[in-house]
């Protein structure tokens, strides 16, 4: 074994598919989840693609003897990957205390435990939002940081500023900031992929509920961008390559000296793709019409993002390589599998 790593967050849905391809890498895992956004079930999906299922904690990261019980049970714990957040943008714009109050004292209860147990590597799971919308595209991770549109872009952004200050104040801990873009899909076996709670807010499940028929018609939001086919343009990125950025991440951090105290590494395909290409691509490799109608602009939505992935394929050795095509076809298995299932 490769050591044990304490993934926060880790029954949603990256933090499933990161502790899959963590489980496959060597690594031992331990999840605590609050279980807020997610289900229980999540492990049992883990354990029918790797054979392991990962200890389990039900607990939230703001409660810090409830963090440290486990580093005192696990004191050979090597790592951390952080997911554990709150991530509705719409819904941070609504409950801003709830978001900062969540995501900003996870982080530091985190970090305040790290040198005590001597934990020397933290992933922190950041987002592209921190780019707002970009002077020009594809971002690098040197692009200006722009003031944040929501409550939950701007915890991303203060979160990697009090990583980067406590690392200026000499302690002595290492950490990767990963920028994701759009993650999509789901794993190719289709016992875990994305579920969120309620009507989903992003692109991606509302889709394939609209096209399995949970939903009526998928609303499309905005087609007078300034965009070759009017619609907004993202970095949509396959889960499973983003999870395996992480595996990367860690291992540089526990086993190359070279590693600096903190790096930033943007997480993406590198391709812009809009919103209608991306149906487009759905309905080709599924042969499943997805209605759909245009309607207004949705608020705070950026026009087109996508990043620069040359740091993290030279330096972290990790590239993206599922297409949109193969990354929407394991999206529509998961919902079949949903519905075969009777969840949806
Ligand atoms: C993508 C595009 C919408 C829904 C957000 C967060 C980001 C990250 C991913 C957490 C946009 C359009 C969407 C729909 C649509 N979250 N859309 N109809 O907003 O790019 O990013 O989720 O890590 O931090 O900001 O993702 O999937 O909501 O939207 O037309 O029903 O799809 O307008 O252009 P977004 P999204």
């Amino acid at each position: 074994m490769k050591g044990k790593i304490l993934v926060t967050g880790g029954t949603g849905y990256i933090g499933s598919h990161t502790t899959v391809e963590l489980q496959n890498s060597g690594y031992e895992v331990i999840i605590i989840d609050n279980l807020s956004n997610s289900n229980i079930d999540v492990l049992d999906g883990i354990k029918r693609i790797t054979g392991i299922k990962p200890e389990f904690v039900q607990g939230d990261c703001t409660d810090i003897e409830c963090l440290e019980n486990i580093f005192k049970k696990h004191s050979d714990i090597k790592g951390i990957i952080n997911f554990a957040a709150s991530k509705a943008v719409g819904e941070s714009i609504a409950k801003p205390l709830l978001y900062y109050r969540n995501n900003l004292n996870t982080l530091m209860n985190l970090l305040e435990i790290m040198p005590k147990y001597g934990v020397k590597a933290l992933v922190f799971s950041s987002s592209c939002t921190v780019y707002g919308e970009p002077d020009e595209n594809p971002v690098t991770e040197n692009s200006p940081i722009k003031a944040a549109t929501s409550p939950y872009g701007n915890t991303k952004q203060i979160c990697e500023e009090i990583i980067t200050d406590y690392i200026k104040s000499g302690v002595n801990i290492k950490s990767t900031i990963l920028r994701y873009f759009n993650p999509v899909g789901a794993h190719p076996s289709a016992e875990i992929g994305e579920l969120p709670n309620g009507v989903p807010q992003n692109l991606v499940p509302y889709l394939t509920q609209t096209a399995i028929g949970v939903r009526n018609e998928l609303s499309v939001f905005g087609n007078d961008y300034s965009t070759p086919d009017g619609s907004c343009i993202r970095d949509f990125i396959n889960v499973v390559d983003l999870a395996k950025a992480h595996v990367c991440a860690l291992d540089r951090m526990i086993e190359n000296p070279e590693c600096e105290p903190l790096e930033t590494y943007n997480l993406g395909t590198g391709n812009g793709v809009s919103v209608m290409e991306l149906i487009n691509a759905f309905e080709k490799v599924t042969g499943v019409k997805v209605p759909h109608k245009i309607v207004g602009r949705r608020i705070g939505d950026i026009e087109k993002v996508w990043g620069n992935p040359n740091r993290a394929n030279s330096i972290l050795g990790w590239k993206a390589k599922i297409g949109i095509e193969e990354t929407m076809l394991t999206a529509w298995n998961w919902q079949l599998q949903l519905r075969k299932k009777g969840i949806m």
